[in-house]
């Protein structure tokens, strides 16, 4: 071997596929600039976090030596028996029914290190390299990584104030099946709660129909609906809508992501699926290879915070919190913006982010004035909306003169400045 040819490294397909995710160069900026007001962190308030009640959960968990013992070994694949229950329970309250009533067993639950494990074994299972996935536009910019790391085609739809429009939505798959290619679309990708990166959330009238149009076009193979549902507990004001999952009456079309990352805490670091039965072997047996069973302890400490109701205490605290931020923040942006009324943002009714649109010719990436003005001489740091649209296809679709705004890490006086050194830098743009 030439020492040339020994020191060349030789990647597969899906490294290159992964490379270059913007959520690498977004930590690495955030941390680069440490006298940035950060508003493009997604993530969730260190005051939030609930460090009492872990502690003494921990305590309880640990006091009794069997159940330690039990807590500290390895769980199994799709994670501890008590915690799939719970999470059925859990899931029961918040379709306002009960349990019986969900037509799902504990073993369609899977657990798993948060719902972005959940989110890349789909991806894994389900697609092959040139497989389509429809996605609404913009959308969660790390699940687009996600399918590009497994070589899928994503398709964008875009969406408007009540989510996805399913009449574009309609089109498309009509295109496609005129192509001849129906059977390479295996998944419609939605967030359906207060949609990271918009605020937006599904309609419910939309809910049914994505269900129904995803059934109605699974002639070649089946096309299942992932509603990523991550943000769906961060609700402050209005009633809660049912979720797209509570549509597929069969179970057979719409698989649930959802997480306790947001709710409770991300260290924890617990998601779950809730999957058409047909999945969740070929899940599991991804999940198999990969870790063959997520944290134990901490899907213990969850169970013991579901059961004895203070998880559910802690989400209405959390929600209080949340909900005077978001106040604090869109107040602060009706003021400093108050001389730019060609710049809008949608007022969300839960989740952690605002999104905002300048007027056309400003954009917001990476490379744009606008971007390095802010970072670099207003120290104030948001996410460009640009990265919540696939990058390859739908070039018509993507709008460049968005940004994603989060209220979640800064304190309200963080807020407030952050707001104000926005402002000034956008109006730099525009005078
Ligand atoms: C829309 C959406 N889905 C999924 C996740 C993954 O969260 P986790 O893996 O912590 O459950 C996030 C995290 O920010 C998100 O915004």
């Amino acid at each position: 071997m030439s020492e040339e040819t020994a020191s060349r490294v030789c990647l597969s397909q899906r490294a290159h596929w992964a490379a270059e995710q913007a959520i690498s160069f977004l930590m690495a900026q955030g941390v680069e600039n440490r006298d940035v007001i950060s508003l493009a962190a997604g993530l969730v308030d260190e005051q939030t976090l609930p460090v009492a009640l872990c502690r003494d959960l921990l305590n309880e968990l640990l006091s009794d030596d069997r159940t330690a013992r039990g807590a500290l070994q390895y769980g199994t694949t799709p994670g501890a028996e008590a915690l799939r229950s719970e999470v059925l329970k859990h899931l029961a309250r918040l379709e306002g029914g009960i349990v019986d009533d969900l037509g799902v067993a504990a073993d369609q639950v899977v657990l798993s290190t948060g719902s972005q494990q959940l989110l890349t074994s789909l991806a894994d299972v389900l697609l092959d390299p040139g497989d389509i996935c429809l996605v609404s536009a913009p959308t969660y910019f790390v699940f687009l990584g996600v399918l590009n790391g497994v070589g899928a085609r994503t398709v964008a739809i875009p969406s408007d104030d009540q989510g996805m429009r399913i009449d574009l939505l309609a089109d498309e798959l009509e295109r496609i099946a005129a192509r001849g290619e129906l059977n390479r679309v295996k998944l419609i990708y939605v967030v359906s709660d207060f949609e990271n990166p918009s605020g937006i959330s599904l309609s419910a009238a939309r809910r049914q129909q994505v269900v129904d149009l995803a059934k109605r076009w699974s002639t070649e193979q089946r096309i299942f609906v992932l509603e990523d549902a991550a943000y769906r507990e961060l609700r402050y004001e209005g009633e809660p809508l049912p979720s797209v999952w509570s549509f597929d009456q069969d179970r057979d079309t719409v698989i649930l992501a959802q997480t306790f990352s947001k709710s409770f805490s991300p260290g924890v670091r617990v998601g779950f699926g809730v999957l058409p039965r047909e999945l969740v072997a070929p899940v599991c047996n991804r999940k198999g290879n990969e870790d063959f069973g997520s944290a134990h302890l901490n899907q213990q400490l969850l169970n013991l915070a579901l059961k004895s109701g203070r998880y559910q205490q802690h989400v209405q605290q959390v929600c209080q919190g949340y909900r005077s931020k978001r106040d604090a923040f869109l107040a602060a942006l009706a003021t400093e913006f108050r001389d730019l009324p060609e710049v809008h943002w949608v007022h969300p009714k839960g989740g952690l982010y605002v999104w905002m649109t300048l007027p056309d010719a400003v954009a917001t990436g990476f490379n744009s004035t606008l971007f390095q003005s802010a970072v670099k001489e207003h120290k104030v740091m948001f996410v460009p909306g640009e990265l919540g649209y696939p990058s390859t296809r739908n070039e018509d679709v993507v709008c460049r003169n968005q940004m994603r705004l989060s209220f979640g890490v800064q304190p309200v006086d963080g807020l407030q400045e952050g707001a104000r050194r926005l402002a000034a830098a956008v109006r730099q743009q525009l005078r």
